[in-house]
């Protein structure tokens, strides 16, 4: 079921072009693939994953040139070309307005498609040698931490896929970033694996909405960015502060007699994506109550890594070390 190298490839293609469902590795996660103009074979994605039919799926492609069948690319000032042409194939992906083909369930109602074209040489072999588009969100079930390795898509997703395809790990650890471009400036809909200085090179007036994301149950633009994705099962707070602000909780915390892990990441913001969402997962089976993890310098990289701890703390944050941040840690265990 996991097999790696240019027979599994071609394998995979053969599994999508028949209606199956084949992971395959990224430069960001692993991706859970369906032909995306097959409404059946899209239609269990959603199945599988336990995912909402209402979050849009991302459409890979190949090509700039086949991502402009599907959606346009030169919509409004021209952005999404411009942006297309800087940064694909790589960790970008742009929501234009789409054009006719695609199954309907690719995103439900909407008049918008999201477009990638990603970087892993494997991906890019699985596209080409597929006939047509490839629907594929991360392949975890939904709500949970996605993976970035092919072992962590057969502890999600076990048996109910035909293939995963094995690339080793995941280089960059983290999810496209996503922007959506219409008539008005390009606005950013999830930080990733581009960072918000580099668009801004190409798109300097990107809009970039304030980190901290709404409540769980708001509308949102983009369905997928809502809160309490990426959840470990072990109740995580997010500390906003200096490490040092960390440790004197954690000391507190274990002082009311609970048993309080560190989700302690690099301080290099790259290397800190690349561990993520194993280090998330690690929580799971690493037998504390609670966990505490420090928030990264918010720039580069760091704003992705902090949107997905934010996330996984269900929006928990403290800042201070003080007996109400304590109260407030004890309170979200004990109501569990
Ligand atoms: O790196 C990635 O993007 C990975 C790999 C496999 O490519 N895919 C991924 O897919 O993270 P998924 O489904 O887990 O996240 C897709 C995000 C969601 O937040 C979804 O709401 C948003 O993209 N999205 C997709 N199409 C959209 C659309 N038409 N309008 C607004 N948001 C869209
Ligand atoms: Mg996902």
């Amino acid at each position: 079921m996991i097999e790696a190298g240019e027979e599994a490839v071609r394998r995979g293609a053969e599994i999508l072009s028949a209606g199956g469902l084949v992971a395959f590795p990224t430069e960001t996660v692993y991706g859970l693939g369906a032909d995306a103009t097959d409404d059946a074979a899209v239609g269990r994605i959603f199945g599988v994953k336990g995912r909402p039919t209402a979050d849009p799926l991302i459409v890979h492609l190949p090509s700039i040139r086949e991502a402009a069948r599907w959606g346009e690319l030169g919509v409004g000032r021209g952005d999404g070309l411009r942006l297309a042409r800087e940064f694909w194939p790589g960790p970008l992906t742009l929501v234009v307005p789409r054009r006719p083909g695609l199954s309907d369930l690719v995103g439900k109602g909407l008049a918008t498609v999201g477009l990638r074209v990603p970087a892993h040489p494997v991906a890019l072999e699985l596209l080409r040698a597929t006939d047509g588009p490839v629907a594929a969100p991360s392949a975890n079930r939904f709500g949970r931490v996605s993976p970035t390795t092919a072992g962590h898509v057969v502890d999600e997703l076990g048996d109910r896929i035909d293939l995963v395809i094995d690339g080793g790990s995941c280089p960059l650890g983290v999810e496209s970033t996503v922007v959506i471009l219409g008539e008005d400036p390009p606005q950013l809909l999830r930080p990733g694996g581009l960072v918000v200085e580099d668009l801004r090179s190409v798109v300097p007036d990107l809009v970039v909405p304030d980190g901290e994301a709404g409540p769980p149950e708001a509308p949102a633009v983009s369905p997928g960015t809502m809160l309490a994705h990426y959840a470990p099962s072990v109740p995580l707070t997010l500390v906003d502060a200096r490490r040092t602000v960390t440790v004197e909780l954690l000391a507190a915390v274990r002082a009311e007699g609970l048993e309080v892990v560190e989700l302690r990441l690099p301080d290099d913001p790259v290397e800190a994506a690349g561990i993520l969402y194993s280090a998330l997962r690690g929580l799971d089976s690493g037998g504390g109550e609670l966990a505490l993890a420090t928030a990264l310098d918010g720039t580069g990289l760091g704003r992705a890594v902090n949107d997905r701890l934010f996330r996984a703390a269900h929006g928990h944050v403290v800042s201070e070390c003080d007996a109400d941040s304590v109260g407030r840690i004890l309170a979200r265990v004990r109501s569990r």
